[in-house]
Order: C-alpha cells, then structure tokens, then sequence
C-alpha cells in the first residue's frame, strides 16, 4: 500500500509539474540526461503502480463473500515461488534504477564545452551573481543566453541555502566553503523564477530570483553595453540630490559601477533600473514598493540586514528613487520578457 501511494504521489506530482511549465522532461540538449532518467523511473513507477493496483483489485473481486458463504475461507500459509518472484523483481527495478543513475550522475559532473561560467552565491536572503570572465555583478536576476549552457558555480557566503530555477533545471544546495554545479540551457527567451530551495533563515520565502534569458544577440550586447557601463551623469536636480544621499547613505554595502559606491555586503545596483524585481525577485520593481523598501524593508522581508530609512524625508527618499532609476542601459527592458 505504502508504494501504490508513492506511486500514485510521483505520477500526480509529475502531472502538476508538467501543467506547471516545470521542467521534468525538458528539450535542453544538457538536461537531457536527467530527463532520460525521470522517463525511466515514471516508466517502472506506472508498471508497478498498474500491476500492485490491479492485483489489489482482482483479488478484493474474486475473494469476496458470495451468498451461502459462512465461516472462514481456506487459510493459506506461505508460497515459496511468489515470495522470490516478488523479491527478484523489485530487486531487479532497484538495480536497474542504480545503474542508470550512476551513469547519469557520472555525465552531469562533466564540464560542458563552450558554457558560460557563472558564480551564484546566497546570502540571508538574495543571491549575488557573478560573471568571472568579464568582471561583472548582478544581484536577484541573472542574465543569460538563450541557446548556450551556462554553468553555475554556486556556494554560500553565511547558511545552506538551495538555487532552484525549476523551469530550467534541477536544484543543487548553496553550502559555505563548497562549490556545487548546475549545468542548463534556456530555449526560449524569458523570465524565468528561482527559488531558495533550503530552510534558510526568516525570510527563507522572499529568497528567490530571476533568470532573464536573451537571444544570443541581445545577450552579447547587453555584456557589452554593461561592461562599457558607468553610471550616467544625473540628469535632473532630483537625481543630483538622490545620487549625492546614495552615497552618504548607501554606498559602504552597494556598489554603481562608475561611482564612488563601492560597497559589496550588498546587492549590486548598478543597473537598478533594469531590474523587474526588488527584494530578491520577490516584489515588481514599482515607486510604491521600492519607496517602501527603502524607509523599512525588515517590515516587508523579516530578517532584511538592511537598516530602515524612516529618517528621511520623502523628498529624499522620492530623489534616491529618482536616481536609482536612472541606472540602467539604453536599448533594454527586461519587463516585456514572458515569464515561467
Ligand atoms: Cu536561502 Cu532559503
């Protein structure tokens, strides 16, 4: 009973998770392997599911009381035969099982050519991003392109926490002082959700991010462009003021590439106005959430190291706002990607 209702969970679960865009079986070259695995256990879940249930189901139909039946029915004792039949078999689908997945876990260790590397590190409670080869910084959203693995490099900078972008790929856990994989290729350009997949901390919930996939042109261009990127000059009075209180007030955790704000404890923003979230890919990157971001987040996300900014004025917090949406390249808006 135990295993017709496992069986029963995987194949509802399987279900969902296909309705949900998931990908369990997904058409990525690199995620390939896992898929062939999953179509292996799905196939030999259904067989034992279909044949547990169906022998439940007969014998209930054919041992059942008929009329004039009074007293107890033959009692059977032991059936040597059945008993190694019913050993050898799942012992078979076990061994069977273990060697597919020693060979698939074998050909996912491998470094896949031409990836573009990438480092994830999770901290309580976002994920900074990092792209070795040209020295640039994301937090909460990770761009890449569509129709090239990339391959996440991801560990953590505090407690265990897990990179989870269940449209792409599997998770793998983020743990300090160690360095795990996950090699994957988006299809299709989108907006995909991550989540902290590992117990973490207060605000374990309101830690996820965004994977932004772009067609390889748009994706080069944008390394480009951010690579060439300092932050513009203010161009109003208001973002004149703003950029002068970031950096007062702001500068010794976040880093704008090109500014004198250089702080790395947090979230690197120097393409804020990009960005389609806040919080770690949590709230819509508006005015109304953003201005309550700034003067308390704690009070948005429990556990935000983030000190509040209730001391300012409006007028100050409305100009940081100003400025922080500045931050951005010409010739990109993330918002109209489809999301998944
Ligand atoms: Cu980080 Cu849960």
């Amino acid at each position: 009973m135990p295993r017709m209702l496992s069986s029963v969970g995987f194949l509802l679960v399987a279900g969902a998770a296909m309705a949900h865009n998931v990908t369990i079986l997904s058409d990525a070259p690199v995620n390939q392997e896992i898929t062939g695995l999953l179509v292996w256990v799905l196939v030999f879940s259904v067989l034992v599911f279909g044949l547990v249930a169906g022998t439940l189901v007969y014998t209930i139909w054919k041992f059942r009381a008929k009329p004039g039946d009074d007293g107890l029915p033959p009692q059977v004792h032991g059936n040597d035969r059945m008993e190694i039949i019913w050993t050898a078999i799942p012992l078979l689908i076990v061994m069977v099982l273990f060697v597919l997945t020693a060979q698939t876990l074998v050909k996912i260790k491998r470094p896949v050519a031409g990836s573009v590397p990438i480092e994830a590190t999770g901290w309580q409670f976002w994920w900074d991003f990092q792209y070795p080869d040209e020295g640039l910084r994301t937090a909460g959203e990770l761009v890449i392109p569509v129709g090239q693995p990339v391959e996440v490099k991801i560990t953590s900078g505090d407690v265990i926490h897990s990179f989870w972008p269940p449209s792409l790929t599997g998770k793998a856990d983020a743990v300090p002082g160690e360095d795990n994989y996950l090699r994957f290729m988006a299809t299709k350009p989108g907006n995909y959700y991550g989540y902290c997949a590992e117990l973490c901390g207060a605000s374990h919930a309101n830690m996820r991010f965004r994977i932004l996939a772009l067609e390889r042109e748009d994706y080069n261009r944008f390394i480009e462009a951010y690579k060439a990127y300092a932050a513009p000059a203010p161009a109003s009075e208001p973002a004149a003021r703003g950029q002068q209180l970031f950096n007062t007030q702001c500068a010794a955790c976040h880093t704008v590439k090109g500014t004198a704000a250089r702080g790395v404890v947090g979230p690197d923003l120097s393409l804020f106005g990009l960005r389609t979230t806040l919080g770690s890919g949590v709230w819509a990157n508006t005015p109304e959430n953003l201005k309550r971001w700034i003067q308390d987040s704690a009070a948005m996300k429990p556990g935000s190291k983030m000190p509040p900014f209730k001391h300012l004025a409006d007028a100050d917090v409305e100009a940081l706002m100003t400025y922080l949406y500045s931050l951005k390249l010409d010739g990109f808006d993330f918002a109209q990607l489809p999301r998944y």
